[in-house]
């Protein structure tokens, strides 16, 4: 069994965990009282960004950083957005941390107000999470109370007001922009940055947006400090200056074809092989792995071949997907079809693109209307450079969209086609065996589109 003492999920089996009283009795709010006696904002900054936290939403920006970047001596106001959206697919971690051990996120966004001086701060919550929205907003009302929210906070010249905030179920209303969009009562449409949040977000004012995990990382961190939080993961390369490496406990997200499905809690690094095999009890049915999504489905694919990477904010890169993302494993047994895998993915990212970008809005409609066709028995091997022409040329990083969905939506085309293209060949020489040749414009089968 693994030996990593979880810290993130510590209390969660606890009875009424969510509970003050309970938070309370294991320590909990003793790291705001300490840090809002000893320290300021500016030196709280200073300890996240010598902790080298990285955002746990999906990109992996350093926290200390990006409350770094907020205008200094602005007259305010300055608002925090807490993002618990969380609809990637496959991820589920806030959706815990919120439901089980609500002040252990509060603690942290408190914190992360005293460093920011964000006097109001959003918790903009998925429509899907009734549970999480009853134990949060229980939790702040009992905040209020015992005087960790409201007016002169714990005696001190600090005031915060916390507020929940309903989103109404869009991917899109994650993306950072879109979700202040969002707040502010628009349809989420993401914003062009620069201006970054940071100095102009929500109604146009400096806003720092974070995760519910990394609310979590700046608790732990308070309470622990940063030796203890550099003490796990994977250092920063010494020949790399700009990299931050890879700190902290990360909760793991394991789903799809694995005997013991969860959300688990391991030090950063720790290979997918070891995520499946020791934390999942190993691919279901005593079948064998085909793939994995590293990530959440916009990170793209991991062949079984490169299970051993580390899950790190630098492994999966180095084997052709996007990133960590959300740390949210799928795994896909060896009896997976890559095609329907494809087909599945282009429907997602189809159904959940805005329609600001025309190479986004078209790019995934046309990958779903062609994944559609090959899987009708309808493909030719050309569609195969047609979607990997999408693949390439949609998204932030070829510089043609708006926001990350792009990427993301691309990721898993690049991925599946490159490392599975044998599949996708035969697939289509098999149910097309007079027409795969054909070079032709062929029907786009308009049926099946956003199906
Ligand atoms: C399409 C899209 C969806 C996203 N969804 C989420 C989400 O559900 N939750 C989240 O925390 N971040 C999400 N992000 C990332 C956010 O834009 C942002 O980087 C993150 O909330 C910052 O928090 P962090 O620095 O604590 O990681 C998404 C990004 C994109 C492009
Ligand atoms: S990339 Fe896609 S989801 Fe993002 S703003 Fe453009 S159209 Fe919308």
């Amino acid at each position: 069994m693994p030996k990593f003492e979880p810290i993130l999920l510590a209390n969660i089996d606890k009875p009424d965990s969510h509970t003050l009283k309970v938070y309370e009795s294991t320590g909990g709010y003793r790291a705001l009282k300490k840090v809002l006696a000893e320290s300021t904002p500016a030196a709280f900054v200073e300890t996240i960004k010598s902790s080298n936290l990285r955002g746990r939403g999906g990109a992996g920006f350093p926290t200390g950083l990006k409350w770094f970047f907020l205008p200094k001596d602005h007259p305010g106001p300055i608002y925090m957005c807490i993002n618990a959206d969380e609809s990637e697919p496959g991820t589920f971690n806030n959706r815990i941390l919120m439901e089980e051990d609500p002040h252990q996120v509060i603690e942290g966004i408190i914190l992360s107000c005293f460093a920011t001086r964000a006097t109001t701060a959003y918790i903009y919550i998925r429509y899907e999470y009734p549970l999480s929205y009853d134990r949060l907003q229980a939790a702040i009302d009992e905040c209020y109370a015992a005087g960790y929210l409201g007016k002169n906070i714990l005696g001190k010249d600090f005031a915060l007001d916390l507020y929940l905030h309903r989103g109404a179920a869009a991917y899109i209303c994650g993306e950072e922009t879109g979700l202040i969009e969002s707040l502010e009562g628009k349809r989420a449409w993401p914003r062009i940055k620069p201006p970054f949040p940071a100095v102009e977000g929500v109604f146009r004012k400096p806003t720092v947006v974070n995760n519910i995990e990394t609310a979590c990382c700046v608790t732990q961190i308070a309470a622990r400090g940063v030796e203890w939080f550099k003490s796990i993961g994977v250092p920063s390369d010494p020949k790399n200056p700009r990299d931050p490496g890879s700190y902290g406990p990360k909760l793991y997200c394991l789903s799809g074809h694995v005997n013991k499905p969860g959300c688990y809690e391991a030090p950063l690094g720790i290979t997918c092989r070891e995520l499946i095999d020791e934390y999942g009890g190993g691919v279901w049915k005593g079948r064998k792995a085909k793939a994995a999504i590293p990530g959440g489905i916009s990170m793209g694919l991991m062949t079984e071949a490169e299970l051993d990477t580390p899950l790190d904010f630098a492994g999966p890169g180095r084997v052709g997907c996007l990133g960590l993302g959300t740390a949210a494993v799928v795994v896909l047994d060896e009896t997976v079809s890559m095609v329907d895998f494809l087909h599945n993915s282009c429907r997602f990212f189809a159904h959940e693109s805005c329609g600001q970008c025309t190479p986004c809005r078209e790019g995934t409609a046309w990958s779903l209307t062609m994944l559609s066709r090959i899987k009708a028995g309808k493909g030719r091997l050309r569609d195969l450079d047609l979607l990997l022409e999408i693949g390439d040329s949609i998204g932030i990083m070829p510089g043609t969209t708006i926001c990350g969905l792009a990427d993301g939506a691309a990721w898993p085309i690049k991925n599946a086609i490159r490392k599975f293209r044998g599949e996708f060949e035969e697939y289509i020489k098999r149910t097309n065996p007079t027409g795969y040749m054909v070079n032709d414009a062929v029907e786009a089968l308009p049926i099946l589109v956003g199906h």
